[in-house]
């Protein structure tokens, strides 16, 4: 079990990067073998031979068939034994864990946990993906070498903005209005607006702002580590209503975090914009400056990671901005804790479990 919820869809991979070639990836500490079918459909297996645990991936890939690189051991994709050269019985523990796969949003999403509460419904669902008007950029990957609630923590923490991002999302504007937070049954809402600020880089270089201006930054965290910001910029003093915010410049950009390890997190994203649409030059821009946006946080959470390494302990001093970080936390280790209580009486988790809030 460990300290991961394992009853969640988290983003496996891109779909670009399934194909017929072999992609391993450990995922929750596991380490996954995932390949696509003939037939275009993906499969994701556990990367261990149930015979002398050979990682699967450095065999060969026969049609759907997967044969074991040691001693040939062949597994269709449900992960069931299917041949096992030089004795006609297949023993009935050579079987290979075989994982629910969904494709949605250019993404192959994954299920680690009981397969029969794996309901692509529960997928979350992407703001004005697709939409008129709106430009998405993804396929984006990122390697943190962070635990997934040290990002977490950041991502519903808006006040980190005026000091690790200065030269790209945040601006000295920001430094002293208070976050305020919400929090629902699955989610964490850390929310601010910076009023008669001068506009942050980005607006200055995407927008065309006479004055001042009025920015939003809406950082939501659902579970388990799915991270989405609703983040704009309009003139001062407009009224605050949908209509002008989406007049406004303004984006949706999401952060799927899929554990490695403990220290490790593969941090997939995409963003939807409304400005500056249609151009493949920003397009290029914006991905430039979100990626040297996340690799500013990869570069101060790494160092964070270190120091929580070197000393056992995770924080000395808690602050306000802490607040919805630690309700993240709560909220994740009450998951856990019905997980490992359903795992240890053997009482399957049930979908309402799921649902439990922090
Ligand atoms: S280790 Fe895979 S067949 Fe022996
Ligand atoms: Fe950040």
């Amino acid at each position: 079990m460990g300290t991961f919820i394992r009853n969640a869809w988290y983003v496996a991979a891109w779909s670009k990067e399934v194909g017929r070639q072999y992609l391993t990836r450990r995922i929750l500490g596991e380490p996954v073998l995932m390949y696509r079918k003939e037939d275009g459909s993906p499969v994701a297996l556990l990367d261990r031979c149930p015979h002398k645990l050979a990682p699967l991936s450095l065999g060969e890939l026969k049609g759907d068939i997967v044969e074991c690189g040691y001693h040939g051991l062949q597994f269709d994709c449900s992960g069931t034994c299917v041949r096992v050269p030089g004795q006609p019985q297949i023993p009935p523990a050579a079987q290979v864990k075989s994982f629910p796969l969904v494709e949605r949003y250019n993404a192959v999403w994954i299920w680690m946990g009981e397969e029969a509460l794996a309901n692509p419904d529960d997928i979350v669902e992407v703001e004005r993906y697709r939409m008129p008007g709106w430009d998405l950029i993804d396929g984006q990957y990122l390697h943190f070498k962070s635990n997934y609630l040290n990002i977490t923590d950041n991502l519903v923490d808006p006040a980190h903005t005026t000091y690790v991002h200065k030269n790209t999302i945040g601006n000295a504007a920001g430094e002293n209005v208070t976050v305020k937070v919400e929090q629902g049954e699955q989610h964490v809402l850390a929310y601010r607006w910076i009023e008669n600020a001068e506009p942050i880089p980005l607006a200055k270089k995407m927008g065309d702002f006479k004055g001042l201006t009025d920015r939003w930054q809406y950082y939501y965290l659902l579970m388990p580590s799915i991270s989405y910001v609703d983040f704009g910029t309009v003139d001062a003093g407009v009224e605050r209503n949908e209509e002008n915010k989406n007049r406004g410049l303004r984006s949706f950009s999401y952060n799927f975090l899929t554990p490695e390890t403990e220290n490790t997190t593969h941090y997939f994203w995409l963003h939807v914009r409304n400005y500056q649409t249609g151009k493949p030059d920003i397009d290029a821009d914006v991905t430039k400056l979100m990626t040297l946006t996340f690799e500013e946080d990869m570069a101060i959470l790494a160092a964070v990671q270190q120091a929580q390494e070197e000393t056992g302990v995770r924080e000395y001093v808690r602050l306000g901005i802490d607040n919805a970080p630690a309700r993240i936390r709560k909220m994740v280790d009450k998951r856990i804790a019905a997980e490992q209580l359903a795992a240890e009486s053997n009482v399957p988790i049930t979908r309402a479990e799921l649902q439990v809030a922090g």
